[in-house]
C-alpha cells in the first residue's frame, strides 16, 4: 500500500464526521496574522484548521494528498481545496502569505518552503515530537517525529519569532510536540 492509500482508508472512515479540535496554539497565532493573507494548509486533512480559519473569515486554501479529505473541509467552509503532493506542491515561488502545516513531517518540505514564502510570509508549524513515544500513542518512527530543536533548524533561513517544545493540553488533547513561527525576512531595498 502506497503513503497516499493509507491515508485515504484512515481518512475513509471518519469523512463527514465530525472535525476533532484543532490546535489552539496554531488557530490564535493564524488569527493573529493580517486578515488580508491567504493561509496556506498544508496537509490539511479535513480541515482541522484550515475549517475553522476559513469560518472565522480567513482567506484558506486546504493541500492535501487525499482528494476525499479536502472534500470534506470544502463542504464545511467557504475554502479553496486543492489536492496535491507536498513534493510536488502546484505554487508559484514567493506567492504564498501564510503556510500552516501540523502533524505532518516530510524534511524535504523544509528545502522549499522558504522559497514559497513571499518576503514577510509567515510559517506556522506544529508537530509531535520523539518525547510522544513516552505518552505510548501517536506516531513511532524517525521519520515521523522531530529531534530536539530540531524544528527551529529546519526553518532556517527563514526568522525565528516563536519557538517552543515540550508538553503541550488544549481541547486537541494532550501531546509532545514543536511549535514554531517564522517570518522570510524582507530584503532591504525590495
Ligand atoms: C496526521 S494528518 C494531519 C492532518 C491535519 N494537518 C491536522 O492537523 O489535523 C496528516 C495528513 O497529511 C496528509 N498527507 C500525507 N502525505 C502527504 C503528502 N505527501 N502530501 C500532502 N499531504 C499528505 C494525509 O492525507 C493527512 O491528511
Amino acid at each position: 500500500m502506497t503513503d497516499r492509500e493509507d491515508w485515504e482508508s484512515r481518512h475513509r472512515a471518519a469523512l463527514g464526521g465530525p472535525l476533532g479540535a484543532p490546535s489552539a496554539w496554531v488557530v490564535s497565532r493564524a488569527l493573529g496574522l493580517s486578515a488580508r493573507d491567504v493561509i496556506v494548509d498544508l496537509a490539511a486533512g479535513r480541515g482541522r484548521h484550515a475549517v475553522p480559519l476559513a469560518r472565522a473569515g480567513r482567506r484558506v486554501i486546504a493541500i492535501d494528498i487525499v482528494a476525499a479529505a479536502v472534500a470534506d473541509a470544502r463542504a464545511a467552509a467557504a475554502l479553496l481545496a486543492i489536492t496535491a503532493d507536498a513534493s510536488m506542491l502546484p505554487l508559484r515561488g514567493e506567492s504564498i502569505d501564510a503556510i500552516v502545516c501540523v502533524n505532518f513531517l516530510d524534511r524535504d518540505l523544509f528545502t522549499t518552503l522558504p522559497s514559497l514564502l513571499r518576503p514577510g510570509g509567515t510559517a506556522i508549524i506544529e508537530t509531535f515530537t520523539v518525547a510522544q513515544r513516552s505518552l505510548g500513542r501517536g506516531p513511532t518512527t524517525d521519520a515521523h517525529l522531530l529531534r530536539r530543536d530540531e524544528l527551529p533548524a529546519l526553518l532556517a533561513p527563514l526568522a525565528i519569532l516563536e519557538h517552543r517544545e515540550g508538553l503541550v493540553r488544549d481541547d486537541a488533547g494532550e501531546r509532545y510536540v514543536a511549535q514554531a513561527m517564522a517570518m522570510k525576512e524582507v530584503m532591504a531595498g525590495r
